[in-house]
């Protein structure tokens, strides 16, 4: 099986059933992860890139299967952050070093566009050298580009899964698969840098799944693509079911990598919370993003999506360092430029 891996290595594209033989076995783990390592080294070398998030708001209209702020979670204490609020987390993840933020949110009307696109301005007027991420959910065509014409630079819309049948596994019938790839294509024709993804494991995902997945990422070539493993919350119709594996999310992240090497790729919290090695092993597997916490202490419990979520209880300096030990423990190292997608090689730094 190493010849579909060095297929894919050279020629970054594999076949539904190639892709499929890959997923369902997974053989090779090792050379795979190795391949993906060199793939990445050969973009970015040894460069980490930080996001600081800002979840800045846990309410949310949609009633997905698996997440622990669905709409009908009832036990989960709802928050809003205010302008000054947002600003604040921005100030001090300046003074950090950070140079993206990532504004995320339930998909909650109450920050009308204009409002976001007023904060994204101000944003952008008091941090001019800084990338804005949304990452908010399906707004609509027009709302993109009143957005990307406000300052914002990126935004990222997990798919969540590109095969029709198993969307509805995991969304009540009010939402639509068809939507929300018209969403993706949408932000990407916008300018913004668009980044999707989904989780591994999670409930009815096949391996045929995960290959449509493959498939949807090579057609819709985005900037970024955020994986991590479905991990089960208590209080959501999915509580009793398994989560996703480290072993497989790895794989998947490496598959990634060889796809489309210049990828920006998340090591994320949720791999971070299934193994406390997760990040690393992430980044060891081809990951070259991670996206320490700005939100404030107070409410990061509030924006549990899953069970035993990590860092909640540490601010975002602690998290700072913290993941620039563990990025140095392995040999990477965490770097503040923007971290803008790669052009090519040479495009970013290009070492070997
Ligand atoms: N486990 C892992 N990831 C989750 N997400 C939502 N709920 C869970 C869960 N239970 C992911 C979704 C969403 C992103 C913000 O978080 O993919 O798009
Ligand atoms: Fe938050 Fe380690 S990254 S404590």
């Amino acid at each position: 099986m190493r010849s579909l891996i060095d297929k894919l290595a050279a020629g970054h594209s594999l076949t539904k059933g190639e892709w499929t033989v890959l997923i369902a076995n997974q053989p090779d783990r090792e050379y795979l992860a190795a391949k993906a390592r060199q793939a990445a080294r050969r973009y970015y070398g040894n460069a980490v890139f930080i996001r600081g998030l800002i979840e800045f708001t846990n309410y949310c209209k949609n009633n997905c299967y698996y997440c622990g702020i669905r709409r009908d979670n009832r036990r989960v204490a709802r928050y809003r952050l205010s302008k000054e609020d947002i600003l604040a987390c921005c100030k001090e993840g300046y003074g950090l070093g950070f140079r993206t933020f990532v504004l995320q949110g339930g998909e909650d009307a109450y920050y009308t566009d204009s409002m976001l696109a007023g904060l994204i301005s101000q944003i952008k007027s008091s941090y001019p050298d800084c990338a804005i991420t949304l990452s908010i959910g399906e707004r609509g065509r027009e709302s993109y580009k009143l957005f990307f014409e406000a300052g914002a630079d990126r935004y990222l819309l997990r798919h969540e899964t590109a095969d029709p049948a198993h969307y509805k596994i995991l969304h009540p019938k009010e939402m639509d698969f068809e939507g929300r790839m018209q969403c993706l294509k949408d932000i990407k024709e916008t300018g913004l840098k668009t980044g999707c993804g989904f989780m591994v494991g999670s409930p009815g995902q096949t391996a045929e799944c995960l290959a449509e997945d493959m498939l949807f990422i090579a057609r819709l070539s985005p900037h970024m693509v955020g994986i991590g493993p479905f991990v089960p919350h208590h209080e959501t119709p999915f509580a009793g079911e398994a989560g996703g594996t480290v072993e497989q999310t790895l794989y998947l992240i490496s598959l990634l990598r060889l796809l489309k090497p210049d990828l920006l790729i998340p090591a994320t919290t949720a791999l971070g919370t299934i193994d406390p090695k997760g990040r690393e092993k992430g980044v060891l597997a081809g990951a070259n993003v991670v996206m320490p916490n700005l939100s404030p202490i107070g409410v990061r419990k509030q924006y549990e999506l899953y069970d035993n979520k990590i860092c909640t209880g540490d601010e975002a300096a602690e998290c700072l360092n913290c993941l620039k030990g563990r990025m140095e423990g392995i040999g990477y190292r965490i770097v503040t430029d923007r971290g803008d997608p790669a052009e090519g090689p040479g495009g970013i730094s290009c070492t070997t």
